[in-house]
């Protein structure tokens, strides 16, 4: 199979994938009093506190080996980073689509609904009719996420007050297929860096791109094979990057390289045949096609990561990470047993320049 389809497959099989699996997001619990903390380490001292804490509550319940644990921005800063997007599209909304239209906010992949909470909150005290005209739509490929947003829904009499404004839609956005006219918020926050990438290689003497295809033999072990013959997907992707960065401004194992100092460095023996690998993110660019076909008057706000440390070798590539004994434990290649997958991450929004 492709490289995006083993990813994939590991993220999202029903039966062992990462995200079908007992996915945890850390709550700090009550929000950080941050005007009494005094910089960034006493920060991450309260916080490692809270995360084991939150840890060990978790393990009297049921200790889990495996558990998918990790913590956004959303959790770690709410209410404050769900006010300040809320209070932008109050503004934005008013400003542009008031009072001809509601105000319409999808969010993909909405975790524990903290972010959902947070907005609707601050819409109600805020704006009492805005509140009366706002919609919130969850698109959620968890069962699990979805269950425990739609308990914290119902958890207190004011989050219960919400519950007629919000939708649960349980699948993935990839599986979208209503046509959504009206103009619309999107969120999505720290989503894109979780969807699949392909992995492509370069011949260093031709310039020719090779995609990769992972086949899996009999007793279970990987191997990585290299086809001249893109997917038209993957072809696509170059083809639309070629169009859109004519200047070719992004990292890139062959093109900020020159030709001879290539030519030298491949002659030299036991030089490999083709390049690192670079990873390009196919299931990103079909994600963008969905919104502009499905949701023609979006208007996107998201968030996701500037960099990563102790990626993978290659190009625009993953941390790619498993779980032992409590601890998160790096490994080198999006290639491991499937259901050990525990995350494929990608950087999204680098500036190429720095790299
Ligand atoms: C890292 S969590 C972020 C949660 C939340 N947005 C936050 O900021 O706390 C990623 C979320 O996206 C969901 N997700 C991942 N891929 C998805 C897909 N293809 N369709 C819908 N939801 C998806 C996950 O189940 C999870 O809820």
């Amino acid at each position: 199979m492709l490289m995006r389809d083993f990813i994939e497959d590991s993220l999202y099989n029903p039966h062992y994938g990462y995200f079908s699996k007992n996915v945890t997001i850390f709550s700090p619990g009550a929000p950080f009093d941050f005007n009494h903390i005094r910089d960034e380490p006493d920060f991450h001292r309260l916080l490692g506190e809270r995360y084991t804490q939150f840890e060990d509550e978790l393990d009297v319940a049921e200790y889990r080996e495996d558990r998918q644990l990790w913590h956004t921005p959303t959790e770690l800063f709410r209410p404050y980073y769900g006010e300040a997007i809320a209070r932008y599209m109050v503004a934005n909304y008013r400003l542009t689509l008031y009072p001809y239209h509601d105000l319409v906010i999808y969010e993909l992949g909405a975790g524990n609904g903290t972010l959902m909470l947070n907005i609707l909150d601050h819409v109600r005290r805020t704006d009492p009719d805005v509140y009366s005209r706002t919609k919130f739509r969850i698109i959620e490929v968890s069962s699990a996420l979805a269950t425990l947003q739609s308990h914290r829904l119902h958890a207190t009499a004011a989050s219960r007050g919400h519950a007629e404004k919000v939708e649960i839609i349980n699948k993935s956005v990839f599986d979208w297929d209503l046509y959504v006219p009206d103009p619309c918020f999107f969120l999505a926050m720290e989503v894109f860096d979780n969807f699949a990438h392909d992995m492509i290689r370069h011949d260093p003497a031709t310039e020719e791109t090779l995609q990769c295809s992972v086949l899996i033999d009999a007793e279970g072990e990987f191997y990585e094979f290299y086809s001249r013959d893109l997917d038209p997907v993957a072809a696509r992707f170059l083809r639309v990057r070629d169009a859109a960065c004519q200047d070719r401004n992004y990292p890139h194992p062959i093109h900020n390289t020159p030709r001879f100092i290539r030519n030298i460095r491949h002659a030299l023996p036991f030089a490999p045949n083709l390049t690192l690998p670079e990873y390009i993110p196919t299931r990103l660019m079909q994600f963008f096609s969905l919104l502009g076909t499905h949701f023609p008057a979006h208007r996107l706000i998201t968030s996701d990561f500037h960099s990563l440390p102790q990626a993978t070798k290659g190009y625009n590539a993953p941390v790619v990470q498993t779980r032992y004994q409590r601890r998160t434990v790096l490994v080198r290649t999006p290639l491991v047993q499937q259901g050990r997958l525990q995350r494929c991450v990608v950087g999204l929004f680098a500036d190429p320049r720095e790299s």
